[in-house]
């Protein structure tokens, strides 16, 4: 049994784990964690979680001052003849606490094991909890003399104590953000986070495809500067992309050429221009993910003239998208597109009109277990076109 710690916004995360593990799987433990019911879980595959770990205990009690007791009587007698240097961090979440209360856990337990002749290195909180960069970068839950506790309050009055098995490879994250040779602004900048949710959403875990049992093929018929091509081919995919325009298409080539030679690896992809209105896909096709045409940028909220028009213009581009790509796929083909919403000063949504009707292209809405469709929005802030996320079935 995993415990996963859910990102800032946590329905994504949660949306994601379900669509790999199955609902019945997941176990809402508190509001930034889950419990998955799997022998197996790596961390790296999933946008949406940023740590997870193995869980060890639950204690049937909420109080520090306790839990820190146990905690600290377990590690002592676990690690009184440890050979080498341990490295231990610790992380709580959903108890309210101080920082100093968690340090201070983790310096009776220091001066323990240097009673027993163990020497061991906190690593400083400055929140309860450590964030996933400091994780990362002391590499802890990667080898066995690099530890993270993860403790987590949950209903009940009750306490998880799991054993961190890594954090997300933030620095990773970042070179295939920023360091791919082509970027476009203007086009928009996926992150390849919400590019690995999105694949999830769409993706059975099985990585082979039903029609040919080589590695299931994902379409993007929106590809762009390709992140979901790139995070798709990293996770075992054979990536397909397509787009409107030609420079796209050089630029999705380019990137994941960039990627294959930094992970040496030559990465299986097909990619070609075409209108995704109107262009006919080679087959075969195991699902399709893809950022649909947002409209134009905004930085503050548009007119409600100007709204009508944007609002308009996407729909009737991605309604013709859905009708064509419609009887190109099979029965059961998984999918999922962002699409725009946009958000006005107060917070709410426009959203476009075809999520109501998806269902007369010939497509069957995703019902979630433990959150509903209306979560499944990503947004920063200050963003004024936020993507919701359509987790579609072909009828
Ligand atoms: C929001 S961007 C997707 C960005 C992409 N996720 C990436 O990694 O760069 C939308 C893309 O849709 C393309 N596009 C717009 N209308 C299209 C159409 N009718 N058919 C195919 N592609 C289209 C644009 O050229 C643009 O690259």
């Amino acid at each position: 049994m995993y415990i996963a710690i859910l990102g800032r916004q946590p329905e994504l995360g949660i949306a994601e784990l379900e669509r790999v593990f199955g609902g019945k799987s997941i176990t809402m433990l508190s509001p930034q964690t889950v419990s998955i019911n799997t022998d197996h879980f790596d961390v790296q595959r999933f946008g949406g979680v940023p740590k997870a770990g193995k869980i060890i205990a639950e204690l049937p009690r909420s109080d520090w001052h306790q839990i820190s007791q146990s905690i600290v009587g377990h590690y002592a007698t676990k690690w009184s003849s440890f050979e080498g240097k341990i490295t231990l961090g610790i992380s709580v979440y959903d108890i309210k606490i101080s920082s100093r209360d968690v340090q201070q856990t983790g310096i009776i337990l220091k001066q323990k094991l240097k009673k027993s002749g163990v020497s061991m290195r906190l690593v400083p909180n400055t929140d309860p909890a450590l964030n996933t960069a400091v994780s990362h970068h002391n590499k802890l839950g990667l080898s066995d003399n690099k530890i993270e506790l993860l403790i987590v309050g949950i209903s009940g009055g009750k306490t998880i104590i799991a054993e961190s098995s890594g954090a997300q490879n933030i620095t990773a994250y970042a070179r295939r953000d920023q360091e791919r040779p082509k970027r476009d602004a203007f086009v928009g900048m996926l992150p390849p986070k919400l590019a690995q949710i999105m694949i999830n959403l769409a993706s059975p875990y099985n990585l082979k495809s039903k029609i040919n049992n080589l590695p299931a093929v994902i379409l993007d018929p929106f590809c762009g500067t390709g992140v979901i091509l790139q995070e798709a081919v990293l996770m075992g995919y054979t990536a397909y992309g397509t787009d409107l325009s030609e420079k796209m298409v050089s630029y999705s080539h380019d990137n994941l050429e960039w990627l294959s030679e930094g992970y040496r690896t030559k990465f299986d992809y097909k990619l070609s221009a075409g209108d995704a209105m109107t262009t006919k896909w080679k087959q075969p096709i195991d699902a399709v993910v893809g950022e649909t045409y947002l409209g134009q940028p905004f930085s503050a909220p548009p007119s409600p003239a100007k709204l009508v028009e944007v609002v308009e213009n996407c729909n009737h581009i991605i309604s013709e998208f859905l009708k064509n790509l419609a009887p190109q796929i099979k029965a059961g083909t998984p999918i999922c597109i962002a699409i725009p919403a946009w958000r006005d000063a107060r917070g709410g949504l426009t959203h476009l009109p075809l999520v109501e009707t998806v269902g007369r292209f010939g497509f069957k809405r995703h019902e979630f277990t433990n959150i509903s469709q209306n979560d499944m929005v990503y947004f920063r802030e200050n963003q004024v076109v936020a993507r919701e996320l359509l987790v579609l079935t072909k009828s």
